[in-house]
């Protein structure tokens, strides 16, 4: 053990904080998964504040562990205190946490943290060999938190809000066009778009069979006979000039192969078809994503824990990760897969980047 430097008291104290905080931010997180996973949320929206007896009459949950836990939230501002052991959701609170179509809804990202926090486990082995892992090694639950996190936006804003800022496009999809997802997830967009449009043939591609589980599953459920899933793996996106309309959604930056990917979605675009892409507002510096960026922190963890890892999960993987595509690489990896024009488009959303992309 090196002779410590002398400790500031001062800055010592602000240290101890700023760690401990973060350790509070995980047993925080643990506690909005729990409130999450058992309707703690939706019950405190529907039925309004509570106290821990009221609340375990709701639920049929055990009295003392509701009073610890609501204890533990309102002791973190997740929820309001009252008085006399009554908490309440905040029209705020239940917008994030409780109504899952709200477009700012994030209740999702914490569904999945088990298996986000346990792939730690798996990760010193990465850090020696650089391989990471797939999306699929979260198991079917992390493509169903993939999907909670990522679906409200696409599906209130993706039809009304977005695609009529993209010129020529709706007009394009009521007349009925070959449509594809690239990295389509559990098809959240792309069913939505499939419901909106039924002209048009919608077909999803991924890698991830959890994700086309759901995805499949999904389908049935919306009955909806215009849209189909494929296995890129076994089934790729044909290169044969087909498709009005491509998309790619926060995808990019976790494939290994981002460059090929476009290369392919090139070729199997129209010559007057559109790539729309959203990816993470990302800037081309860590000076300038740290400053820029209050949630630059929490991105980087989540790269190391998933979108980085699934970026190195083969032999050769380019690695992006969840910062590493800002709007000039992906106007670069545009232009050299043969695209001519390349837009971005102010979408007003909180963490995406939007572009807009022709032959
Ligand atoms: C963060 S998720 C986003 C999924 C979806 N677009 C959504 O909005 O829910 C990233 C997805 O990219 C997929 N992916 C990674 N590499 C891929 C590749 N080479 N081709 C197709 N999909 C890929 C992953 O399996 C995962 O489902």
């Amino acid at each position: 053990m090196p002779t410590l430097a002398p400790i500031d008291p001062e800055r010592f104290k602000v240290y101890l904080k700023l760690v401990f905080g973060a350790l509070g931010g995980a047993m925080t997180s643990a506690m909005i998964y729990l409130g999450d996973r058992m309707g703690l949320y939706r019950s405190l929206a529907e039925a309004g504040a509570a106290t821990s007896v009221e609340l375990a009459a709701r639920t049929g949950l055990q009295e003392r562990w509701l009073r610890e836990w609501l204890q533990q939230q309102g002791a973190a501002g997740i929820l309001d205190y009252l008085g006399e052991g009554r908490f309440e959701l905040s029209p705020e609170g239940i917008a994030v946490l409780a109504e899952e179509n709200h477009p700012a809804n994030g209740a999702g990202y914490f569904s999945q943290l088990p298996q986000v926090i346990g792939i730690a486990e798996r990760l010193p082995e990465s850090f020696q060999t650089g391989l990471g892992l797939p999306y699929d090694a979260m198991g079917p639950e992390g493509a169903r938190s993939v999907e909670r996190g990522l679906a409200p936006w696409f599906r209130a804003l993706l039809v009304p809000l977005a695609l009529p800022r993209i010129a020529g496009v709706v007009a394009m999809l009521e007349a009925g066009i070959e449509v594809a997802d690239v990295g389509c997830g559990a098809g959240a967009a792309l069913l939505t778009m499939a419901k909106a449009f039924p002209n048009s043939r919608f077909h999803g591609y991924d890698i991830s069979q959890h994700a086309l589980v759901r995805a499949e599953a999904n389908r049935t459920e919306a009955g909806l006979g215009n849209a189909k899933f494929h296995d890129s793996l076994v089934d790729p996106l044909p290169e044969d000039g087909r498709f009005g309309f491509v998309t790619s959604f926060d995808c990019l930056h976790d494939m290994t192969d981002p460059g090929g990917v476009i290369r392919s979605i090139r070729r199997s675009i129209r010559g007057d078809g559109v790539w729309f892409v959203a990816d993470i507002k990302a800037l081309p510096s860590y000076e300038q994503n740290v400053a820029k960026n209050p949630m630059a922190a929490m991105m980087y963890g989540t790269s190391v824990l998933t979108c980085m890892s699934s970026a190195l999960s083969e032999p050769g993987g380019l690695g992006l990760g969840t910062l590493g595509l800002h709007t000039d690489l992906a106007r670069k990896l545009a232009e050299d897969a043969g695209f001519t024009r390349f837009e971005s488009l102010d979408l007003g959303h909180p963490v995406n980047a939007f572009y807009v992309v022709r032959p």
